[in-house]
C-alpha cells in the first residue's frame, strides 16, 4: 500500500506497461484489435468535413456532452429514473462510484478473481471486502449459492463483472435474472462492470440491471469491443439522485472530458455495430480455433471455454507459476500475453484472443514451442 488512497500495486499494468510496446504479437489484450482515427473519421461525414476544426477546447460538462450520453443511453437503454454520465475509461467511472458510495465499514462483495479496480478501490475507500469466488474446478462458471453465501444485512455494494475478465465466465438471461433478485432481496446496491456487453458469444447481450432493479449502477467502456482503448472514455449509467455525489468526487479529479474526444466517442458509439461487428465474428472465430489448440494439447492445456470477452484463461499442465514461461514467449518470440500470477492464479495465462487469425496461430504455436522446451525443473507431476 501507497499514498494516501493506500491503493495496492496492480500487478496487471505493471507486467504490460513497458512489454506493450516491446511485443511483435500481442496476444494479451482484453479488448479487441484496435481501429484508427481514419477508420473512425471514415463512418462519419461531419468529421470528414469541418467538424473537427470548428471544434471549440470549451470545458466540458460535469455529467459529460449530451450527444456522447444520447448516444449511450441509446445503445444501453437505462431503466427509467437512470442517467448517463460519461468519463475518462470505465476506470475513472469505477473511481467515482467507489469513492462516492463506500463509507468506512461497508461489507462489499467482489468477485474473485477479478480485474483489479474492483476490489481495491473498494478497499481503499474503507471497505470490508467479501468474495465470490468464481471456481477453477467448475471452469469459473458464476455459482449464484455461493453469492448467496456471502450476502449479508450488512452488505452495501455487490460488484460483479459479466463477461468476466480474465475468465470469460458470464451468467446467462435466467442466470442473470436469479442474481438481480439476490441482489435486489439483500437491500444491496448492484454495481455492473460491464466492460464486454458486448462481447457475449452465446446467447444475446445482456439488458443494462436498471432495466430491472432501480439500485444499479452500470460501467461501458469504448476500450474493449469498440476497439478505442486509447480514446480514454467510459461511462456510468446510475440513478439521477447519485449523479452529483460522482460528479463531487469529479471535481478533485478530472473535471470533465475533453470535447475532442467527447466528439469522437460519440460517433463512435453511433456507429456501434459498424465497429463490433466485425470484430465479434472474428472473435469467435478465433475462440474456436483456441479451444481447438487447448483441446488437440492432449491434456497439457486446459481452458475453460470463455462464454464473453476476448479473453481466456487456461491452465497448462505440471506448471505452478506462468511468470517464467511468459517471460520466455517475449524474450524468444516477441509474444506477449499475461501470467495468471496478475490475477491471483499462476498456475494460468490470459490469452487474448481478438487479434487477426494469422497473429493468434503465430502466438499458440510459440507457447506450444515452450511448453515442450521447458526445462523440465519447472514443471510439477509428469513430464508431457
Ligand atoms: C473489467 C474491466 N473493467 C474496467 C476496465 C478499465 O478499462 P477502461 O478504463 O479502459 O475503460 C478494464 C480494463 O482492462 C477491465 O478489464
Amino acid at each position: 500500500m501507497s499514498g494516501p488512497l493506500r491503493l495496492p500495486a496492480a500487478p496487471l499494468e505493471d507486467w504490460l506497461r513497458e512489454r506493450y510496446f516491446r511485443a511483435e504479437t500481442d496476444i494479451s489484450s482484453s479488448g479487441v484489435h484496435n481501429y484508427t482515427l481514419g477508420e473512425l473519421r471514415a463512418l462519419d461525414a461531419g468529421l470528414r468535413g469541418g467538424e473537427l476544426d470548428a471544434l471549440m477546447f470549451r470545458d466540458g460538462s460535469s455529467l459529460g456532452a449530451e450527444r456522447l450520453r444520447a448516444a449511450v443511453a441509446a445503445r444501453v437503454r437505462p431503466g427509467s429514473g437512470q442517467v448517463v454520465m460519461t468519463t475518462h475509461g470505465s476506470s475513472e467511472a469505477l473511481f467515482l462510484a467507489f469513492n462516492a458510495l463506500v463509507r468506512p465499514g461497508d461489507e462489499v462483495v467482489v468477485p474473485d478473481p477479478a480485474y483489479h479496480s474492483l476490489w481495491a478501490l473498494a478497499a481503499s475507500a474503507g471497505a470490508v471486502l467479501r468474495f465470490w469466488p468464481m471456481r477453477p474446478e467448475n471452469g469459473f462458471v458464476p455459482d449464484l449459492a455461493d453469492l448467496r453465501a456471502v450476502l449479508s444485512p450488512r452488505t452495501r455494494l455487490v460488484v460483479v463483472n459479466f463477461p468476466h475478465n480474465p475468465t470469460g465466465a458470464c451468467v446467462d438471461p435466467a442466470g442473470r435474472a436469479e442474481l438481480l433478485e439476490l441482489v435486489e432481496a439483500s437491500g444491496a446496491t448492484l454495481l455492473w462492470d460491464d466492460a464486454f456487453a458486448d462481447l457475449v458469444h452465446d446467447h444475446p447481450r445482456l439488458p443494462d440491471p436498471s432495466r430491472d432493479i432501480s439500485r444499479s449502477l452500470s460501467f461501458g467502456t469504448l476500450s474493449k469491443a469498440y476497439g478505442l482503448p486509447g480514446l480514454r472514455v467510459g461511462w456510468c449509467v446510475l440513478p439521477e439522485e447519485l449523479a452529483q455525489d460522482l460528479v463531487r468526487v469529479r471535481d478533485y479529479l478530472t473535471l470533465s472530458l475533453s470535447p475532442l474526444t467527447e466528439l469522437l466517442a460519440a460517433v463512435a458509439v453511433e456507429h456501434a455495430d459498424t465497429l463490433i461487428a466485425p470484430r465479434l465474428t472474428e472473435a469467435r472465430r478465433n475462440r474456436d480455433l483456441l479451444l481447438e489448440w487447448a483441446r488437440a494439447s492432449d491434456g497439457a492445456v486446459e481452458c475453460p471455454v470463455p462464454r464473453g470477452g476476448v479473453t481466456a484463461f487456461p491452465r497448462f499442465r505440471g506448471i505452478e507459476d506462468t511468470t517464467e514461461l511468459c517471460e520466455r514467449l517475449l524474450a524468444r518470440h516477441g509474444v506477449l500475453v499475461v501470467p495468471g500470477a496478475c490475477f491471483g492464479h499462476s498456475d494460468r495465462m490470459r490469452i487474448g484472443f481478438s487479434v487477426p487469425e494469422g497473429e493468434l496461430v503465430r502466438g499458440l504455436q510459440a507457447i506450444s514451442k515452450e511448453l515442450v522446451e521447458l526445462p523440465a525443473p519447472k514443471r510439477r507431476g509428469e513430464p508431457r
